[in-house]
């Protein structure tokens, strides 16, 4: 049987049109009330960005139709929206047991940034393990064990309320580098064999990053800490982490109570050169 193209074309667009709002809808009731109340703080060069593009609901949307292995660049993005998601990042440490995003859409995120952001020679060096809920409580646990031994007696129930903030938050990203992947280049790169060490570093910093930034536009606080090297060994053992696993750094992350803290900026003059422009 023929379809006519009109009908076939009017049938993809009421499709595409009710994905959309479908999307608009379940997100709407999340961290968008949040997005849209950091926005006001933020400083005035981010807030003259482009506002529609930079609209929370056309990243999720666009990222949402982008094929996870897309390498094709997108052309109904700009770098405006990929800055002004840059400018929502923001430490926060006021944070819940709970996600207003399912699961999934967490780990989609990870899956994404360990795809996506770079590495030296393309070495894919870093390695993330994602602990929500409970999982997440028993890392926090884990770590004021560890600190118990180590910070002195009177110090420590100021250490313990500290641990006990971050365990009441829904997740933690682990970030770590991969040591036995570091040395099959240094091998193979043996020039820059002293530099990997450096440049895998430089790679786990820009996953958090993307993380970090991806968490925050949908809606979920987040703060980076650095309980390692001291948890390494226990958090290795627990999750049946590789030796050769290094930890990097450890982003907690739930459904924020409160706005963020205030962000001050030092002068871009004094940060930035340019020559020839
Ligand atoms: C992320 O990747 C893991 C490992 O391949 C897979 O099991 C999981 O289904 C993926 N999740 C999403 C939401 O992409």
């Amino acid at each position: 049987m023929q379809i006519p193209a009109w009908q076939f074309l009017a049938c993809i667009f009421f499709a595409a049109v009710w994905h959309d709002m479908a999307s608009l809808l379940r997100r709407s009731t999340a961290g968008l009330g949040r997005y849209t109340n950091m926005k006001a703080s933020l400083p005035p060069f981010f807030s003259s960005l482009n506002p529609p593009k930079s609209s929370p609901f056309s990243t999720t949307l666009t990222a949402n139709k982008m094929s996870p292995h897309s390498t094709s660049p997108s052309t109904s993005t700009s770098a405006d929206t990929f800055l002004s998601a840059l400018a929502t990042r923001r430490s926060n440490y006021a944070l819940t047991s709970t996600s207003p995003i399912p699961d999934s859409r967490i780990q989609h995120i990870i899956n994404q940034s360990i795809l996506h952001a770079p590495s030296a020679f393309n070495s894919q060096s870093t390695r993330i393990v994602l602990l929500l809920k409970n999982e997440h409580q028993k890392l926090w646990d884990i770590t004021r064990d560890v600190l118990k031994e180590v910070v002195p007696a009177d110090q420590f129930p100021k250490t313990e309320a500290k641990i006990a903030s971050f365990r009441a938050a829904y997740g933690t990203v682990l970030f770590y580098t991969d040591h036995a992947t570091l040395r099959i280049y240094q091998e193979k790169f043996a020039l820059y064999a002293d530099r990997f060490p450096t440049w895998g570093t430089e790679s786990t910093a820009m996953h958090q990053l993307a993380v970090w930034t991806a968490l925050n536009l949908e809606g979920l606080g987040a703060n980076l800490q650095h309980y390692n090297p001291l948890v390494d060994e226990r958090v290795a053992k627990e999750w049946g982490v590789s030796k050769d696993w290094e930890l990097m750094s450890m982003l907690v992350f739930g459904a924020p109570v409160a706005e963020p803290g205030v962000r001050t900026y030092e002068g871009v003059e004094s940060r930035v050169r340019v020559f020839g422009a």
